[in-house]
């Protein structure tokens, strides 16, 4: 992906804020369990940066858990929707690239779904500065099922509409690709177009782990959820709702009832800074 494609995809979110709230996917229980046992501390009483916090789907589940949450969201509409959303939970308007906060003020930085539109090179020393000694920055993508033939199926067909990019981000027919310590040489992201994790990959404490989860919705949500992802968002409406019919029928023929099962694999990585 070149650099203005990247850009205008981060973006892309504030014009669909309200359907991104409505239709994404939320986060397991188990992957916050998963979190507190690789850092080795629990949420609750935490101090916790979400980043990219967008409409604040996963500050909401650190809050539950008891964390003293604050987003940090560069988007507009992502921002509004946040605190309409969640009128409890302070958010700040800010990039991953050059966080608005103080030197160790966080027990945890968290990136859900967000880690991939920041430039690494910045945005890890960024959440190292910010975290305290001993405390970790978690990133986390909720990444489709590719063992499901429905979800392949839709890769294929996302990728002849919108080309290569189309099954970035955890958009159905995504690899599990674009965790922290992945140290893709350039060619071999088609993504990205870089190695954006590659920085991450050269700090040794850092661990993973993948939690599975699924959801059983209606087809028009399922549909919606998947017009909110960026690589329908940039193009014009009258392709997306080609697409969007086409994949309806399509996916008829698979789910008769109109109920899909929403399969996802967590995929989770945690870095610690070191505690001296
Ligand atoms: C896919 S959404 C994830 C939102 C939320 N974390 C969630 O789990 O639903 C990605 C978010 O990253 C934000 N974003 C884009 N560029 C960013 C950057 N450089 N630093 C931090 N966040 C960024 C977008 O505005 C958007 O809200």
């Amino acid at each position: 992906m070149d650099a203005a494609t990247h850009t205008r995809r981060a973006h892309s979110f504030n014009a669909a804020a309200g359907s991104y709230a409505a239709y994404r996917p939320s986060y397991p229980d188990a992957l916050f369990d998963a979190v507190e046992d690789l850092a080795g501390r629990p949420l609750s009483g935490a101090r916790v940066i979400d980043v990219g916090a967008g409409t604040g789907i996963a500050s909401a589940r650190l809050a539950a858990r008891g964390a003293h949450v604050l987003g940090v969201e560069p988007g507009a509409g992502m921002a509004a929707q946040y605190r309409l959303d969640h009128p409890g939970l302070p958010v700040v308007r800010g990039d991953g690239n050059a966080l608005p906060l103080r030197d160790a003020c966080a027990d945890f930085v968290t990136y859900a779904q967000s880690w991939h539109w920041t430039d690494p090179e910045r945005a890890l020393p960024e959440a190292l500065r910010v975290l305290r000694p001993g405390g970790a920055l978690a990133a986390w993508w909720n990444i489709s099922d590719p063992e499901e033939e429905w979800v392949a199926a839709q890769g294929a067909r996302l990728r002849e509409w919108f080309g290569a990019g189309a099954q970035a981000h955890g958009a159905p027919g995504a690899q599990a690709a674009h965790t922290l310590q992945q140290t893709p040489e350039p060619a071999q992201d088609p993504r990205y177009g870089h190695p954006r994790s590659r920085v991450l990959a050269e700090k040794t404490d850092s661990a993973s782990r993948t939690v599975r989860w699924s959801r059983r919705i209606p087809l028009d949500h399922h549909l919606a959820n998947l017009a909110s992802h960026s690589i329908l968002l940039v193009h014009d409406e009258s392709t997306r709702n080609n697409f969007l019919a086409a994949e309806r029928a399509a996916l008829l023929a698979v789910f008769p009832d109109a109920t899909i099962e929403e399969k996802y694999i967590v995929e989770l990585t945690l870095t610690r800074r070191p505690a001296r």
